[in-house]
């Protein structure tokens, strides 16, 4: 089960955790994030409350420009699945980012924010005729093809509109990348992609029907890894059937290596994108000497999570004999990660009480759920109206978000630098049932 764990009791320095996140800091006893109070953010728009750091987006996005520069030919596919918001997608957007999709709506966002359909990759193990068709108008960059099927079902549809469609396989190298059941993809018991076994004759096929252009090697083995060693052992997977396709006259332009490196949500200890790189670059470096391969990267939680936060406010205090809750105004409703995947989210007050004794609280929303908690075993000093920021929910939080028990969906703020602005409206009781009729 997933809430079944238990947690040690959790506390947390707010002050000196928050000095690991770029763009987040107190003030004169208040948090800011891109230099904008969250004291204000919360006067102003209420909670439950989206908010995020644009130049923390960008600073993390530059981050991988930066550490990968020494190749010639890199493109960084921002994974859309993690913070699909259009402020979101029109900063990278502008700072040069590309794109990975695995869906004719997130197509769409891409396009309404300005992003280039040629630097879109196109992921998701079930793309139908018609999705194909809509990427193919749109001129999309690669498709990451997921299946044998999927091969045959793209050479007919672009058959059948003349055109040709850029394809990369993505291969599921099965290798354990040591990170929660649900979010690993790369193992062969995996829905994702084509066996390592079946590469071979997979490319084979691709080669001899019509109307594609086979220009790629995708893998992507997992979310919120930690290690780099699952991603350096992918690699090798992934060279050894590039040269093996070399050897059968089969050249490729790019090789995609996915997403998945992991953030510090509490106290893990991620790799930095830096020794990520220095632990591929070498072998990078020498498929660009032998084959003139680019890298593609499709980075989603790495650039959106610690730039994002989600503030709360305390509604009710309840201690009781075995436990003591303090219920806020968001729930998994607004913000699933813990009750989906038992995750821990940091919770730290917006201005910490000098007055108040610390007690151990389980930080729950009002959804009538038992999984429906925040943050369980926190030491915390909390009072009636405080506001609280969960951080690290720039990532699958609001696109995870859900209107369960009939809760309007936040409001998103985008910061930058002293300004705030809205990013999306927070719904209002007639968006709950927009499009029902009795
Ligand atoms: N590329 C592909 C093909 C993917 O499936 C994913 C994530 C990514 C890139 C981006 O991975 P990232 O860099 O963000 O780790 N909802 C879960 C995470 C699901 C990830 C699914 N695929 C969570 O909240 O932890």
């Amino acid at each position: 089960m997933a809430n079944s764990t238990q947690h040690p009791i959790l506390t947390l320095d707010p002050k000196s955790f928050v000095a690991d996140l770029p763009f987040i800091h107190y003030q004169d006893g208040t948090l800011f994030i891109d230099n904008v109070s969250t004291k204000t953010l919360s006067e102003v728009y209420g909670t439950p409350l989206y908010v995020y750091s644009k130049n923390a987006l960008l600073a993390n996005y530059q981050a991988y420009v930066d550490s990968f520069a020494p190749l010639s030919d890199v493109q960084i596919c921002y994974a859309v699945k993690s913070n699909s918001n259009l402020a979101v997608l029109a900063t990278l957007a502008t700072a040069g980012a590309g794109f990975d999709i695995v869906s004719v709506g997130e197509l769409f966002r891409v396009l309404k924010a300005g992003g280039q359909a040629s630097k879109i990759v196109y992921s998701g193990v079930g793309k139908t005729a018609d999705d194909i068709t809509t990427a193919l108008d749109a001129g999309i960059g690669c498709f990451n093809v997921e299946a044998i099927s999927e091969i045959e079902l793209i050479s007919q549809v672009a058959s059948k509109l003349n055109k040709v469609a850029p394809i990369a396989l993505r291969i599921n190298p099965d290798v354990d990348a040591k990170t929660h059941p649900y979010i690993s993809t790369g193992l062969k018991d995996n829905k994702f992609g084509i066996s390592h076994d079946q590469a071979i004759q997979a490319y084979q096929l691709a080669k001899s029907l019509p109307n594609l252009d086979l220009i790629g090697i995708d893998c992507h083995i997992g979310s919120q890894l930690t290690d780099i060693q699952p991603f350096v052992d992918a690699l090798d997977k992934m060279i050894e059937i590039i040269d093996q396709l070399y050897r059968l006259g089969i050249n490729l332009r790019h090789l995609d290596l996915g997403g998945g490196l992991g953030v510090r949500y509490v106290d893990e200890n991620p790799a930095s994108v830096q020794t990520f790189a220095n632990a591929l670059l070498p072998k990078l470096l020498d498929l660009q000497k032998k084959y003139g391969l680019g890298l593609h990267l499709e980075p989603g939680r790495n650039i959106s999570a610690n730039a994002g936060v989600l503030l709360t406010k305390v509604d009710v205090l309840k201690p009781t004999e075995h436990k003591n809750f303090a219920i806020v105004d968001a729930s998994m409703s607004e913000l699933i990660r813990p009750a989906l995947y038992d995750s821990v989210m940091a919770i730290i007050p917006a201005q910490p009480h000098q007055d108040t004794p610390f007690t151990t609280w389980n930080v729950v929303g009002a959804v009538c759920e038992s999984s429906d908690f925040l943050g369980k075993d926190r030491q915390l000093a909390l009072k009636v109206g405080d506001t609280l920021a969960i951080t690290g929910t720039g990532a699958y939080g609001f696109v995870m978000a859900s209107n369960y028990n009939s809760r309007p969906r936040p409001a998103e703020i985008m910061c930058d630098d002293g300004t705030h602005r809205v990013v999306r409206e927070r719904e209002s009781l007639d968006d709950l049932w927009r499009g029902e009729c009795i």
